[in-house]
């Protein structure tokens, strides 16, 4: 079978022909239809990633087919009992394990779901990581309920459009953050009620003078301008973390925290539980992933630099079957 291989920090990621993978007896071998990126993709491939092994299969997202059946693979493996929190055998399809830049996988049969009913095989690949992670963050962690003021930091990420769909089909009012104005026009024609410039340092005043404040933000950048959004938090309000794009967050005040009586919330992907009410959330509000652009997997290099220079807007699509 043709794989897509990573042998180094820095390096290109390159083909290479390897033998089918044996399936154990909880295995399932599933044959690649599509994979999608995730921009820990790009993390692995900089050598910015915790329990990095060389040569890596990199890729979180895919669907296929077991057997005759249209599938997709929840790549969040071993989550555990405690729904609180991850087991420290959590591990994510991908790295540890060979992922998705494969003409096949063998993955846990257990992790194995059947597509929702109205998506393609093309659009299920995008939806697995991204789609777990900001159901998590904004329903589980974030607590969002229909009504409230949702802020969705960096619409062009992958989880952030999710999030961004989920919080509208709660019935939330939704406000983005994006540093393109052209992916902020696409947020508004979606229904986002402001979109703003989150590197004009005015675009938090904009924020007060519109809404007043926001309930819930769900945010993956971190980062300096981090300190802002404790500001338009409402009092009560959730912060929930899901990345750290823009690194270490700086000049918190404590006491914007305790006196608006504040949550900051960390959220990281989802568990077995998590990843099946996503799915049935997406079915009954027929929910249908943003796709940014589809690349041939012979092209998977450009699709990494379109995902590590933020070009896209939705999510970064490789067909595999051959
Ligand atoms: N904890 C988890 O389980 C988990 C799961 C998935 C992802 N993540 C992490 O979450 C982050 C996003 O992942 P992704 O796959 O969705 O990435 P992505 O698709 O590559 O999105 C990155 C986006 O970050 C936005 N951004 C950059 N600087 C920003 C800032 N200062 N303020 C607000 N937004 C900013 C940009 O949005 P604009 O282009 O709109 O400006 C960019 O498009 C990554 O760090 C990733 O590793 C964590």
């Amino acid at each position: 079978m043709l794989s897509y291989v990573l042998h180094e920090i820095g390096g290109q990621i390159l083909p290479e022909q390897r033998e089918i993978p044996q399936v154990s007896q909880d295995g399932a071998l599933v044959k690649v239809a599509y994979a999608a990126l995730n921009h820990r993709d790009c993390w692995i491939q900089k050598g910015q990633y915790a329990g990095l092994k060389f040569p890596i299969v990199l890729g979180s997202d895919l669907s296929g087919w077991l057997g005759d059946e249209e599938v997709l693979v929840n790549p969040g493996y071993y989550w555990g009992t405690d729904e609180t929190v991850q087991s420290s055998q959590f591990q994510i399809l991908g790295l540890p394990q060979d992922g998705a830049l494969s003409e096949y996988v063998v993955v846990p049969k257990s992790q194995v779901h059947t597509l929702p009913s109205h998506l393609s095989l093309q659009q299920a690949a995008a939806l697995p990581l991204a789609g777990l992670t900001a159901y998590r963050a904004l329903v589980q962690r974030g607590g969002t309920r229909s009504g409230e003021k949702v802020l969705i930091t960096g619409i062009g990420g992958g989880v952030a459009l999710f999030a961004f769909q989920f919080a509208l089909a709660l019935g939330c009012q939704v406000v983005v953050s994006s540093s393109s104005q052209e992916k902020r026009q696409k947020a508004l024609d979606m229904g986002a009620s402001y979109a703003y410039d989150y590197t004009n340092d005015q675009w938090t005043k904009e924020l007060m003078k519109d809404l007043g404040g926001v309930d819930v933000i769900i945010d993956g950048a971190g980062g300096e301008s981090f300190s802002q959004l404790i500001k338009i938090a409402k009092p009560a309000g959730r912060i929930v973390i899901y990345g750290g794009t823009q690194g270490e967050i700086q000049k918190m005040s404590p006491q914007q925290i305790f006196w608006k009586q504040l949550s900051v919330l960390g959220s990281t992907m989802g568990s077995e539980q998590d990843f099946e009410q996503m799915l049935a959330f997406v079915e009954k509000h027929k929910i249908v992933p943003v796709i940014d652009s589809v690349y041939p997997i012979s092209e998977v290099n450009t699709a990494m630099d379109r995902m590590r220079e933020s070009k896209q807007f939705g999510k970064l699509i490789l067909r595999i079957e051959q």
